[in-house]
């Protein structure tokens, strides 16, 4: 569910009008609506309510500083990939002892910014990265707490760019190996073991792979334990999906993703950690963008937008499925027709969506892409130069912009010349 509806003919975010704020701002334009995001929140943080627990955000999905400051109000903790997210957690405030540490080539650099500033744990990928974790922590006088990221081969049955789990995968270690690399761990000096860490993938529409997944962390927890090892934490990762189309797909609920949990893993007594980006902030943003022209082609027509794959690169990466609402909603019974909907960047991978049936719409019209709030601003680049769209967050009737939109004079003052030119 979303605050994103249909009121009198118009499309609003929680209870402003989407066309007044584009009016404002100008289009296009990320849109997030707070109640949308803190209940998402809220739904993993009840469903872990069974015993101790901590939400770490996947800040990757969606990384501004009004949208961390609002989950952090709530009690969230962050899952930082690199040292910009972990200085971006921080600067919104979140405590050190809230912020796990994921990534697969964690720096040295990296490794003692996040030591020095606090950190909850590192979620080591490898055995060099835990050596130099070893090394960095050592020289510092200090133990920092680990865990180690398994790799249970498991299939996580979504897109093959965003699967992690198999082993033929980069990410952690093979859960074969486990043993052996806790038993290193335990050795090394400036290390302390927490726990245990897995994450299979992202944008999972079913239960079962996580099931595999928890159930063999389970199995280890009980064979490192009776290897000596103090197993006190279970970090889980996130990747649980949400509906694109909202038709069709009806993705398990953070409920019955709980009480998955707590079936596979309750009975260790642990605390656990998951890493939820996608489901969190998913549904709870909209590009808005505007249309430019309507071109009539040969045997197809085009909706020409003022968005591209620059801004939104997940249907041209992914193959992705976004929803295209119009702003203004259709009158009932509208005729609907195909239309190819594109972006105006000179590639033919600029391609939201192909054929796809819409009510009449017009030059000048608003369009709003629904469940863009996930890996869409955070992964938008400047490609033709066209500026970073701005990122707007609405608040019951309040809206705010939460990151302006460059002028073409920032953009030019960013690159600097050589003395020779
Ligand atoms: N934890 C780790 C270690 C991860 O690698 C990820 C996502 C998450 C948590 C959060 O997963 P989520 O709950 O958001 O599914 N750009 C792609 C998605 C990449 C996901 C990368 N890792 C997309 O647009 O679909």
């Amino acid at each position: 569910m979303d605050h994103f509806l249909y009121r009198d003919g118009q499309l609003y975010a929680e209870d402003v009008p989407v066309a007044e704020i584009a009016a404002a701002v100008g289009a296009p334009f990320y849109l997030y609506s707070t109640a949308t995001l803190v209940r998402h929140f809220r739904l993993f943080d009840e469903a872990l309510d069974w015993g101790p627990h901590l939400v770490c955000y996947a800040m990757k999905a969606a990384s501004n500083q009004a949208i961390l400051k609002t989950l952090a109000a709530e009690g969230a903790g962050m899952d930082v990939v690199s040292g910009g997210e972990y200085a971006r957690a921080k600067a919104a405030g979140v405590p050190g002892d809230r912020i796990v540490f994921s990534g697969v080539g964690k720096t040295g650099a990296e490794i003692r910014a996040a030591l020095e500033g606090g950190i909850r744990q590192f979620n080591v990928e490898s055995e060099p990265e835990m050596r130099v974790i070893s090394e960095v922590a050592s020289a510092m006088g200090v133990d920092a707490p680990i865990t180690l990221r398994v790799n249970p081969d498991v299939d996580a049955k979504t897109h093959a760019k965003i699967a992690t789990g198999k082993s033929e995968n980069k990410f952690g270690i093979p859960i074969a190996r486990a043993r052996e690399v806790y038993a290193e761990a335990a050795r090394l000096p400036g290390l302390k073991v927490v726990g245990i860490d897995v994450h299979i993938g992202s944008q999972l529409t079913q239960l079962e792979p996580f099931e595999q997944a928890y159930t063999k962390v389970a199995e280890l927890t009980e064979a490192l334990r009776a290897d000596g090892h103090e197993i006190t934490r279970l970090d889980l990762g996130g990747g649980l999906g949400i509906p694109y189309a909202r038709s069709n797909e009806a993705p398990p609920l953070p409920t019955d993703y709980g009480a998955l949990i707590q079936r596979t893993v309750g009975h260790l007594g642990c605390e656990i950690e998951i890493e939820p980006g996608r489901l969190i902030i998913g549904n709870a943003g909209l590009l808005v963008s505007g249309v430019i022209y309507v071109k009539h082609g040969e045997g197809r027509d085009f909706l020409i937008l003022d968005a591209a794959m620059n801004d939104l690169i997940r249907p041209a990466m992914y193959d992705a499925h976004h929803e295209i609402v119009p702003v203004k909603e259709a009158a009932p019974g509208a005729e609907l027709s195909p239309y190819d909907i594109v972006g105006p960047v000179c590639e033919t991978g600029d391609t939201f969506a192909k054929g796809r049936l819409m009510p009449p719409v017009a030059a000048g019209d608003l369009v709003a892409f629904r469940s863009a709030g996930a890996y869409g601003a955070v992964m938008a680049s400047e490609y033709n130069t066209r500026p970073l769209v701005p990122e707007v967050l609405v608040h019951g009737d309040q809206f705010a912009v939460i990151r302006p939109r460059p002028t073409f004079d920032d953009i030019i003052n960013r690159d600097t010349i050589p003395e020779w030119l």
